[in-house]
């Protein structure tokens, strides 16, 4: 049904920062950050990428969640009800049920390889000098029938979760999962800062090569992998703000999840890169998607107990990616519950069963088969351009309109209304509204059409 009356509620405050921050640390921060950095020259797409956080990204968060908040509905019935009648931004919440989909199809691949890597570091299966560990890699995800075992896994484990009502269950795991992540992450980042060749790591981590400034695709890389990391462009804070108290206050848990999901991604840097330059003959550009599978278990060999460690290290990152999967389905799932009349069980049956046709080129196109592996006329490979269509383009159009439709046809005000329900506090409210409003339109805009003038 439409009116959400029936709508659960978060316990408390710290149940919406934890799931919302579940959804926003996965392998968006550790696996795709570094290899974002690594394609797009080190320090100047870090800096780039924090100044899209704070400025773009931020203030764009809030407003998802006071618009989940206030409509208490899922994107596309938020986006309906707040426009004006007739009108077409129901098209905003449908753009966000195919993006879910879409990354879903990809990033379930991917949470395979994690998966499979708990085993392969625990067995010490992956081991040796950096070549045997690329070599290693190349075979592993050449192998089409682990990879699609791999991959229906993860979307068996997010449909039951989704199903089976554990996700209290996981949302409380949430809680012991991201200090154990952070200490761990700690703990690499020490022993890669002390690995022979790491300052040439750390040097090109944080000193910006300047020149890079003026590439577009540096900023629109940085920008998609932003949206991308904090779950942002595609109703996903929607949908969990529709859950959300109206005694909570939505600026002070956006602060939270900011800084956790931030701090997570550049501890991963913090490791990736003097790790991988301590290796001679590494290249961070060319390493791609596998760039932390062929790094972390050279790492590992480095550390006593290293199999240990990175079977552990390997377990939380699979746990912190499920967290993010749930809320991947959960958007076209509540979609087809709320607009269609679906049960949520036909509704995860369905969904889920279309995601996993899509992520078949995706699981596929790692040498299994050619045709997918390396792509007619466009070239590349089918899991990337995935990454590409839903991180680089769906989700800052998605994130963009957003910000047109809270800033201007929903209205600020009646955002700021919500913002400060029930006496809460929003102190930076004029910022606010000059960022939603000018800042972010322009900005996305902006990039999004020079990306496109320099592409096309
Ligand atoms: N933010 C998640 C990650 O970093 C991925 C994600 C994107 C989840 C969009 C939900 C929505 O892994």
């Amino acid at each position: 049904m439409d009116t959400g009356h029936s709508r659960g509620t978060w316990g408390s405050r710290s149940g919406f920062i934890l799931a919302a921050t579940g959804s926003a640390v996965g392998l968006g921060n550790i696996w795709g950050f570094p290899t974002q950095v690594g394609q797009g020259g080190g320090a100047a797409f870090v800096l780039v990428y924090l100044i899209c956080v704070l400025l773009i990204c931020a203030p764009i968060m809030v407003a998802e969640i006071a618009l989940g908040r206030h409509s208490r509905l899922s994107p596309a019935g938020a986006f309906r009800n707040l426009a004006p009648a007739d009108s077409s931004w129901w098209i905003v919440g449908a753009l966000g049920v195919a993006t879910g989909a879409g990354i879903l199809s990809f990033y379930s691949v991917i949470a395979g390889w994690t998966i499979a890597y708990i085993w392969f570091t625990a067995t010490s299966a992956v081991s040796g000098n950096a070549e045997s560990i690329n070599h290693f890699f190349e075979a592993f995800t050449s192998n089409g029938v682990v990879n699609l075992a791999l991959t229906s896994l993860v979307l068996g484990a997010t449909a039951t979760i989704l199903l089976g009502g554990v996700r209290a269950g996981i949302e409380r795991a949430t809680k012991m999962l991201m200090p154990a992540l952070i200490v761990l992450l700690l703990i690499l980042a020490v022993r890669a800062a002390t690995l022979p060749g790491a300052e040439v790591g750390l040097d090109y981590y944080m000193r910006p090569d300047l020149a890079r400034l003026l590439d577009v695709s540096v900023f629109n890389a940085a920008l998609g992998q932003a949206f991308f990391s904090l779950s942002l462009g595609m109703g996903a804070m929607i949908t969990y703000g529709s859950y959300l108290g109206r005694r909570e206050a939505i600026g002070a848990s956006t602060v939270w999840i900011v800084i956790l999901d931030t701090l997570i991604a550049l501890l991963a840097g913090f490791i990736i890169f003097p790790a991988g330059f301590s290796i001679s003959g590494f290249d961070p550009t060319s390493s791609g998607p596998g760039l932390i599978f062929t790094v972390l278990p050279r790492l590992f060999s480095t550390i006593p107990g290293g199999n240990l460690f990175g079977a552990a290290f390997f377990l939380l990152l699979s746990m912190a990616a499920l967290t993010s999967t749930i809320s991947l389905l959960e958007v076209p799932v509540s979609h087809c519950v709320d607009t269609r009349g679906w049960s949520r069980w036909k509704a995860v049956v369905i969904v889920t069963g279309c995601v996993f046709l899509l992520a078949i080129p995706s699981s596929l196109g790692n040498g299994a088969v050619g045709l997918f592996s390396d792509l007619p006329i466009i070239g590349g490979n089918f899991l990337d351009l995935m990454a590409t269509i839903w991180n680089n383009f769906s989700l800052p159009i998605g994130g963009l309109l957003t910000s047109i439709f809270v800033g201007r046809v929903w209205h600020v005000n009646r955002a700021l209304d919500e913002l400060c329900a029930e006496g809460a506090s929003f102190p930076v409210a004029s910022l606010w509204i000059f960022l939603v409003k000018w800042v972010c339109p322009v900005a996305i805009g902006s990039i999004i059409i020079a990306t496109a003038l320099v592409t096309f």
